[in-house]
């Protein structure tokens, strides 16, 4: 058989470790360099279908999924027998010849001549029929495996990747902030509070602060690590420990730093679409938004402008539209359940089972419709009603986001509603330096950076107004003692931007095991 020839890893003379191989059988990415070849393979069970004398299952191993054909004629008693042990996720090795298919997923198929049972599970509990979210939740654990979920991991692996290469590539050291802190740095009402010894401490909701000093001893640098925040809110965009990408550059200025968010994003967003096209396809996402936002410059307006569009008579007949679109399509979904109910009595057997996915979908779209048309009044009148001075909420970034394609940024914040840190706008102090980037299709807030104020004095007085112990900021302070500069930054949530370039309705599904609100488990 032709087995992979593990390298010898330890051979001194050999001019790149990318090339170096640990193990011996071949996995499903790799079957198109082994055309009618024999190979080993090792994995799951997807999915199977049995016939009399045939065997279909979907092997599944980590790098995709490929159909291998179990043929009672051309296997022992034996294998054909420990085929028939196979259930969904029991785990095996097989031996086989690899055979372009086209039909088939991945364009291959193999033709198994050996096969061992490793495990044989009897009752996985994730079937191919619906579940809903909460069970689904319980089952993390198993239901990473699932196609989809598998797929959004494999994006939010790229993006990992991306962003590693933006930074590096751009002359940033990457150095990583604490996560044991003795101070607040975005608000005290979402600290986690922990004993440390004798003292408490807060898990980290930034590493900002750490960034900046970071960034005087090495000019641009970025932290990646995770970020805890006490969120008592249950919305879609919250988690209570999430991913935060901080970039600090001295001697950049709020422009400068709106330039590199934009830049930065746009560098993730082409990296997915070059890499993740079967991830995005398994997704059903709609790439064309990505496509055209790369090339694209994206727009930037004020927070007074941001709150002139949102209360504007435009915002308000879109919204009218908007719910008059949906009761239509509600009307039609309606209709289309209707006709395959009626369709579905005399149906074959596979025609059944596919009207059975179309009603499935049918009923989960009704469900988002139904939200929304309960959702527009009170988000035209948040809208209409919005207060300057105030924060955007999630509704009012959606419908500001209405009439965009690309992510905007948003940036001179009332100060009020801002950190500490942020400085001030020369030609209207009650505005902070402060940027965030909206990302469109509803997904908000995905970026949020500032200049920062580097005066000492001014510093102070910001920490007196925020009632911020000045002790656990001397270290900070002493940033603006010793040769101060102007300097920004901004940190990217991950899971958010892994949501909307996945097109995911919830935060949830962007990240292995997430914590929120009402969930530690798995
Ligand atoms: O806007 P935030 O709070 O900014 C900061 O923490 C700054 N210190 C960053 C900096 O300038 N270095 O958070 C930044 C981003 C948000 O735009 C959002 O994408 C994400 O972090 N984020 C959350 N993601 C998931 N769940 C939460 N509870 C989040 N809170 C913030
Ligand atoms: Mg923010």
């Amino acid at each position: 058989m032709n087995k992979q020839q593990p390298k010898n890893v330890f051979m001194a003379d050999e001019s790149s470790f990318k090339d170096q191989r640990i193990e011996d059988w071949v996995y499903v990415d790799e079957l198109n360099e082994h055309e009618e070849k024999e190979v080993e393979l090792k994995g799951w069970v997807y999915n199977y279908r049995t016939s009399k004398n045939l065997y279909f299952l979907e092997l599944r191993d980590g790098t995709g999924i490929c159909q291998c054909i179990i043929a009672k004629d051309s296997v022992t008693d034996e294998v054909w027998n420990e085929a028939d042990r196979l259930r969904q996720e029991s785990s095996l090795k097989l031996t086989g010849t690899v055979k372009k298919d086209d039909r088939s997923i991945g364009g291959y198929e193999v033709h198994v001549s050996d096969l061992k049972v490793l495990n044989v599970t009897e009752d996985y509990p994730i079937t191919p029929k619906e579940h809903g979210v909460e069970f689904l939740m319980e089952n993390r654990h198993l239901w990473l495996r699932s196609r989809r979920q598998w797929a959004a991991m494999r994006v939010r692996n790229r993006i990992l990747y991306a962003i590693h290469n933006f930074f590096q590539s751009q002359g940033f050291q990457q150095l990583d902030a604490p996560i044991f802190t003795g101070s607040s740095v975005e608000g005290t009402t979402t600290l986690f509070e922990t004993e440390y010894f004798e003292e408490s401490a807060y898990l980290t909701q930034s590493g900002q602060l750490y960034a900046e000093a970071m960034a005087m001893a090495h000019g641009k640098v970025y932290t990646f690590g995770p970020t805890f925040r006490a969120e008592k809110s249950k919305t879609r965009r919250h988690l209570t420990e999430f991913w935060m990408i901080e970039p600090e550059m001295a001697f950049y200025d709020l422009n400068m730093n709106m330039d590199l968010a934009e830049l930065f994003v746009k560098s993730i967003v082409r990296e997915v679409l070059d890499s993740c096209q079967n991830e995005l396809e398994i997704l059903e996402r709609d790439t064309t938004v990505l496509e055209n936002m790369v090339n694209r410059d994206f727009p930037r307006i004020s927070y007074d402008e941001a709150v002139r569009q949102l209360k504007s008579d435009d915002t308000a007949e879109m919204l009218d539209q908007m719910l008059e679109d949906r009761k239509q399509e509600l009307e039609d979904l309606d209709e289309e359940e209707e006709e395959l109910k009626k369709e579905r009595g005399q149906a074959k057997k596979w025609r059944k089972a596919q009207i059975d996915q179309r009603v499935n979908e049918i009923h989960k779209r009704r469900h988002e419709v139904e939200e929304d048309i309960r959702n527009i009044p009170s988000w035209k009148e948040s809208a209409v009603n919005f207060e300057w001075g105030t924060d955007f909420g999630g509704s009012d970034e959606t419908i500001l986001m209405l009439k965009y394609e690309t992510p905007i940024l948003v940036h001179r914040y009332p100060a009020e509603i801002k950190a500490f840190y942020m400085k001030r706008d020369q030609e209207n102090e009650d505005l902070a330096l402060a940027v965030d980037m909206l990302a469109p299709e509803g997904y908000g807030e995905i970026i949020g950076g500032s200049e920062r104020e580097d005066d000492l004095d001014t510093l102070k007085k910001r920490l007196d107004e925020h009632d911020l112990p000045h002790e656990a900021f001397e270290w900070y302070l002493d940033l603006r003692r010793h040769g101060t500069v102007p300097h920004s930054g901004f940190g990217l949530g991950l899971e958010r931007t892994v949501a909307w370039i996945c097109g995911l309705d919830h935060v949830r599904e962007t990240i292995p095991f997430p914590r929120m609100l009402g969930r530690l488990h798995p």
